[in-house]
């Protein structure tokens, strides 16, 4: 027996669908955050328990040995996870969603008569079994346990073409005969054109998949709202659909790129990632007390982080330093672009984490006409978000990107450990201009270096 009525189920239901709404709209800003995801994760809860008191579910016991095993895991793997490996975590957490969705329905399928919750049944196989297999590939990329070049083979367009027509096929048998045989084949296609859309795109792309992944899996999951007849999960699946559609075209604009092109590009010739062959042209290099002399009577600094400040863990030293140079009377803030480090938001997070106040922050569009009457730009374990190739070298995978011109300013100084390329692979034309000093070592080292001479001046 049920211990709510319909109408308390129903009430309880709109309730987690406005937290998922709050948590959106406070997700929105870094200031809310927190407060979004607490709310976010409050709704779910509630949707949870409001599933055991409204359902007559079977197999209670087996429900919960099953919630504790996946908190068991999940919870210590969140915690300990480093910040820079958090897009491989979200996309491991939304291919485990997109499968989940496709199993449900497998098991649905023998309840349901009607063609058309058959159709919903199919849609929620195939594009769950997508999502499964593609966020498993992107972690393999990001991990690099596979390589993050794109993987291709001679003819795979054409085995694309055929593993979609055999799903249009076999789901159609589906919806005629409800055949477990043939949703089976359905799944493992679903399968294969996973990993045949993602194999073939490049490393410094794959964030981007994550995020139209996570829209894949939220329209599986609407879909399974409609098989299961449940309002919550429809509403929680258009929800996740819409904002990771929404992020995914932000995310490409942000690089410049179409979401057809990352997807696809690699067919047509164009390599998301580039050469990664070190460069021996001299550059000028310098120590941690020439900087601080250059920073500390400098009139005004711009800041760039980059992923290489994630990697350190450099973000209280920045800050510290930061605040010393203001205490000097130097104007400092620092320029944020939207894709600097592997995830969206990265930079805001990270500094935030150091408490560096939100009014020295600023964005790309901002920033940019601020740079010509720029002393130092100081550019932390950054480099693709700043170099010149994306405005000036058409076959450059970043071509077309939208970067910080910190070529504009007086003098650039750049921390980072070594000559190597950033994630897009390609050489940066700014470390060898007249005005570019190096410093070379570990970001969060190299900060500390120069914070000291800075308080010795
Ligand atoms: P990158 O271009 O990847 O450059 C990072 C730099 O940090 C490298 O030059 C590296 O040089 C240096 N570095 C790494 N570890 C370091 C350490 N411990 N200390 C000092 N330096 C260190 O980073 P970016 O400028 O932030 O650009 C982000 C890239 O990721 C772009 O290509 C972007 O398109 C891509 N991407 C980002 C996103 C999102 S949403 N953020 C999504 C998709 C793709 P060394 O190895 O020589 O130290």
């Amino acid at each position: 027996m049920s211990l709510l009525s319909p109408e308390w189920t129903a009430l309880l239901y709109l309730v987690a669908a406005v937290c998922f709404i709050l948590a959106l709209k406070g997700l929105s800003s870094p200031r809310t955050a927190r407060r979004g995801n607490a709310i976010g994760a409050a709704g779910a809860l509630l949707a949870v328990v409001t599933v055991f008191l409204s359902a007559r579910l079977e197999n209670v016991p087996l429900i919960l040995a099953a919630i504790a095993v996946g908190s068991a895991i999940a919870f210590p793997v969140a915690r300990r996870v480093q910040m820079t490996q958090m897009p491989q975590l979200v996309a491991l957490f939304n291919g485990v969603g997109g499968g989940a969705a496709a199993l449900v329905a497998v098991l649905e399928l023998g309840h349901q008569e009607d063609p058309w919750v058959r159709l919903a049944v199919v849609f929620t196989m195939l594009v769950g079994a997508v999502s499964f297999a593609g966020s498993a590939v992107t972690v393999g990329k990001l991990q690099e346990l596979i390589s993050t070049r794109p993987l291709l083979f001679p003819g795979m367009p054409w085995v694309m073409g055929a593993v979609l027509l055999g799903a249009v096929f076999s789901g159609a048998l589906v919806v005629v005969t409800g055949s477990l045989g043939w949703s089976l084949a359905l799944l493992g296609l679903g399968l294969a054109a996973g990993l045949l859309l993602v194999l073939p795109v490049g490393g410094a792309d794959v964030p981007i998949v994550i995020s139209l992944l996570n829209a894949f899996t939220g329209l599986a999951v609407a879909a399974s709202g409609v098989v299961l007849g449940n309002v919550l999960l429809l509403v929680a699946g258009t929800l996740v659909g819409a904002s990771g559609t929404i992020l995914t075209k932000v995310m490409a604009s942000a690089m410049g790129r179409g979401v057809g092109g990352i997807m696809f590009g690699a067919f047509k010739g164009g390599s998301t990632a580039g050469s990664t062959a070190l460069s021996d042209r001299p550059v000028r290099s310098s120590s941690p007390e020439d900087i601080a002399v250059q920073l500390g009577y400098a009139q005004r600094v711009v800041i760039v982080p980059g992923y290489g400040l994630a990697v350190a863990q450099g973000q209280h030293t920045v800050a510290e330093l930061a605040t010393a140079l203001v205490a000097r009377g130097v104007d400092v803030v620092f320029a944020i672009h939207p894709v600097a480090g592997r995830m969206p938001g990265h930079m805001n997070v990270l500094l935030a984490e150091a408490n560096v106040p939100y009014e020295s922050l600023r964005e790309l569009a901002e920033v940019n006409p601020e740079f010509a009457t720029t002393d130092i730009v100081l550019v932390v374990g950054a480099n693709d978000v700043v170099n010149p190739a994306a405005k000036s070298s058409p076959g450059s995978p970043i071509y077309g990107m939208p970067i910080l011109e910190v070529v504009q300013a007086q003098q650039v100084v750049f921390l980072k450990r070594s000559m190597r390329p950033g994630f897009a692979g390609i050489e940066n034309e700014l470390l060898h201009d007249p005005k570019t000093t190096l410093l070379f070592g570990d970001a969060k080292d190299s900060l500390a270096r120069v914070l000291g001479a800075v308080k010795a001046l």
